[in-house]
């Protein structure tokens, strides 16, 4: 057995990956921990000073399930605000890894929005289909600001209705790890990394 080493090739960290190899590790423990914790200063600051939660109201945030499970709740304890959390899940990918482009809400969010201040979380923005759906059904609702933020963009597209808060911008590679899957696979590995 190898030592730990950084490279992730000890039997544990295999063990952990079903025995699949990685062909990197595009962002460790370390940086996603110190990127989401500025994230949630920014969102703070964001959102304090302005009118935005003048009135006591609390800030509504809401995970795109599954992708955004782990960095939602790394985020949401790094914002300094009242703050209410609940999901959405909108399917787009089968087990493949190319988009399919057909979105479908198949869980609402039991709160209200209208009026509220709304941050939807995102694991990767990729085609961009998915954001491109959504956003209007969710704006129809009429909630008092309605912003996006995401852990990784790829860049390929611009959004009529850009994330506000961006993670990293990320290569254009399959990623996996941190919340995100393949074929349902490795969403607990606490890197991301390149399959
Ligand atoms: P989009 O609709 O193409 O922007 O992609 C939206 C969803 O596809 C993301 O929320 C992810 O769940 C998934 N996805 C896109 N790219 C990747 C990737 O590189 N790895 C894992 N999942 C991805
Ligand atoms: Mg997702």
């Amino acid at each position: 057995m190898t030592l730990s080493d950084g490279s992730l090739q000890t039997q544990a960290q295999s063990a952990q990956r079903g025995g699949h190899d990685i062909r990197r590790v595009v962002y460790n423990e370390a940086e996603i921990e110190q990127r989401v914790r500025e994230m949630g200063r920014e969102i703070t600051e964001h959102f304090t000073g302005s009118e935005a939660l003048a009135d006591g109201s609390s800030l509504l945030v809401l995970g795109l399930l599954k992708g955004s499970f782990i960095f939602l709740a790394d985020l949401v304890r790094r914002i300094n605000l009242p703050v209410q959390v609940d999901f959405l899940v909108a399917s787009s990918y089968g087990s493949g890894t190319v988009s399919s482009g057909d979105v479908k809400l198949v869980y609402d969010p039991k709160a209200s929005l209208e009026g509220r201040h709304v941050v939807i979380v995102e694991d990767i923005i990729d085609s961009g289909h998915t954001l491109r759906r959504l956003l209007p059904i969710l704006a129809e609702r009429e909630p008092a600001s309605l912003d996006v933020c995401t852990l990784l963009h790829k860049r390929l597209v611009t959004l009529e209705h850009e994330a506000r808060w961006v993670g990293f911008d990320c290569p254009n590679e399959f990623l996996v790890g941190y919340g995100l899957d393949h074929a349902e696979n490795f969403r607990h590995l606490p890197y991301i990394a390149s399959m």
